[in-house]
């Protein structure tokens, strides 16, 4: 299996990929610094920088692959954003893959793909028109919403997620009330300062709007990380209780939730707040694996004890 990893970011699906019989013949981002992170943890895939709004259906075809992975833009779907959805200059990227793929020869085609975004998409008018355009070039559907926490990872991340094939698919199946992993497994432990403590004036002013967990705690959770964690107080993330006071959660800290192999690093000269901003926008690598096992192609199942059912449809 060849997959082409669109709007790769640091990486994200090329974890998830790692391992499972894909290989990752071709990635397209446009920001130097995702493909600084991209490159440094994939020496062996050729990451392109590109503007995904002016690609032509050559760039697209070169790669030979047979499965497309897509994480575009969420802005235009947040549900804090202004839901301007396919008028959203930011949905351009996407909308021009869409165009390509309508003009392609179905020989052309990728046999699979799949899309990960907000939760918002489902309710798109981008999503409308991907799913139109699929179903008429004869694709099988399926679509699904997945957090982590369903996995028994300590941190929501609730996504969106359509998988397509020309052949069969199979749904992911869920364990049942699978238990949360405790926080404190994903931490480098409280010593840890690196500029990650809070001033105590800001605990204090704000510190009541503030999610802070007690890394001892078995049931603590972390709320989805954005790509403001580190630029906005509120609602980018959580904190944790320390010695010292109430720290912010490390960028590296935040890759392990999602995910991303032991080992997983950033450039060292990048600096923290440019480290949150790539880690806020990726996604969650155990939650990319379940979604794979939709593809019999790709299908080398995780553990799983028993069985839930499929993930709750759209
Ligand atoms: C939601 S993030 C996807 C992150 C990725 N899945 C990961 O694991 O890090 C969206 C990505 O799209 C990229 N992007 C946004 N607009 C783009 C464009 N016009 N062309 C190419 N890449 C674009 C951003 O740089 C960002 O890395």
């Amino acid at each position: 299996m060849r997959a082409l990893e669109l709007f790769c970011g640091i990486g994200g699906f090329a974890a998830a990929a790692a391992g499972r019989g894909i290989r990752v013949a071709g990635a397209i981002d446009q920001s130097p610094s995702a493909l600084d992170v991209y490159r440094l943890n994939f020496p062996g895939h050729d990451a392109w920088q590109l503007n995904l709004e002016n690609v032509t259906p050559e760039e697209l075809q070169v790669f030979g692959a047979d499965f497309w992975w897509l994480s575009p833009p969420c802005q235009p779907y947040t549900l804090r954003g202004a839901g301007r959805d396919a008028s959203d200059p930011r949905a351009l990227s996407f909308l021009r893959i869409l165009d390509i793929m309508a003009r392609m020869a179905e020989s052309a085609l990728p046999p699979h793909l799949a899309l990960e975004n907000v939760e918002g998409f489902a309710r798109s008018e981008t999503r409308s028109r991907l799913v139109r355009l699929l179903s008429e070039r004869g694709y099988h559907l399926q679509e699904c919403r997945l957090c982590p926490t369903e996995l028994g990872v300590p941190m929501r991340r609730p996504r969106y997620y359509l998988m397509a094939s020309r052949r069969r698919l199979d749904p992911p199946v869920l364990v049942a009330d699978m238990p949360l992993t405790p926080l404190g497994d994903y931490l480098d432990g409280n010593g840890r300062d690196g500029g990650l403590l809070l001033a105590g004036e800001v605990v204090e002013k704000f510190g009541k709007g503030f999610r802070i967990l007690d890394p001892m705690d078995p049931k603590a959770y972390a709320t989805c990380f954005t790509s403001g964690y580190g630029r906005s107080l509120m609602h980018a993330g959580s904190y944790l209780r320390c010695a010292g006071g109430v720290r912010r959660f490390a960028p590296e800290e935040i890759a392990r939730l999602l995910h991303f192999p032991e080992g997983f690093r950033f450039p060292d000269r990048m600096t923290l707040r440019k480290k949150w901003h790539l880690v806020g926008n990726s996604l969650s690598v155990v939650v990319v694996r379940k979604i794979l096992e939709a593809f019999p192609e790709m299908n080398t199942p995780l553990p799983s004890s028993s069985v839930k059912g499929e993930p709750r449809g759209i």
